[in-house]
């Protein structure tokens, strides 16, 4: 069935997917998001998702999105952008989000796409000694 075939591409992605609603609350994390950051589940859903994220996105993610809602104007939805997300240990990790804007059930919701870049930062500030 269709919708069992979705669950599981989304269950055994390599990268996290979340999706938030329009007030930016947590309605789904994949296994690979929850690995990412540290989480069950459980511990997530509802809350919003800037939770996972540091100062100062934190304290102003509310406001892009209301902002996004009102202007239509994006900055990351089809666009992407290198990011920081907050694991629940308190580390801070290096990621590329995308965005999408999704009519679900004639409600709005917004998912997002989460392509860990840890080890390319790594890579990169070790080829900076060197140089
Ligand atoms: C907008 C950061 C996760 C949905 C933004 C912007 C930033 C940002 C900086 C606005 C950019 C600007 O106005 O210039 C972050 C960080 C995240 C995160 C640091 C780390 C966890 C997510 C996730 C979703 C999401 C997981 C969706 C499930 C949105 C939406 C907007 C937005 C809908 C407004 C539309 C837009 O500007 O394109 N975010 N975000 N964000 N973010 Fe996030």
């Amino acid at each position: 069935e269709n919708a069992a075939l979705l669950t599981a591409i989304i269950d055994n992605a390599i990268d996290g997917i979340i999706t938030i609603d329009e007030r930016g609350n947590i309605e789904s994390i994949n296994p690979s998001a929850c690995k990412l950051f540290g989480y069950a589940p459980d511990e997530v859903v509802g809350k919003n998702v800037s939770s996972l994220m540091p100062p100062p996105d934190k304290q102003h993610h509310d406001e892009y999105i209301n902002r996004y809602q009102q202007t239509g104007r994006a900055h990351i939805i089809g666009i992407g952008r290198e990011v920081k997300g907050l694991r629940k240990d308190g580390t801070v990790f290096p990621f590329r989000l995308g965005v999408s804007e999704v009519q679900y059930s004639g409600r709005k919701i917004y998912t997002g796409f989460i392509h860990d870049l840890s080890r390319e930062k790594e890579a990169e500030e070790r080829l900076k000694e060197y140089a």
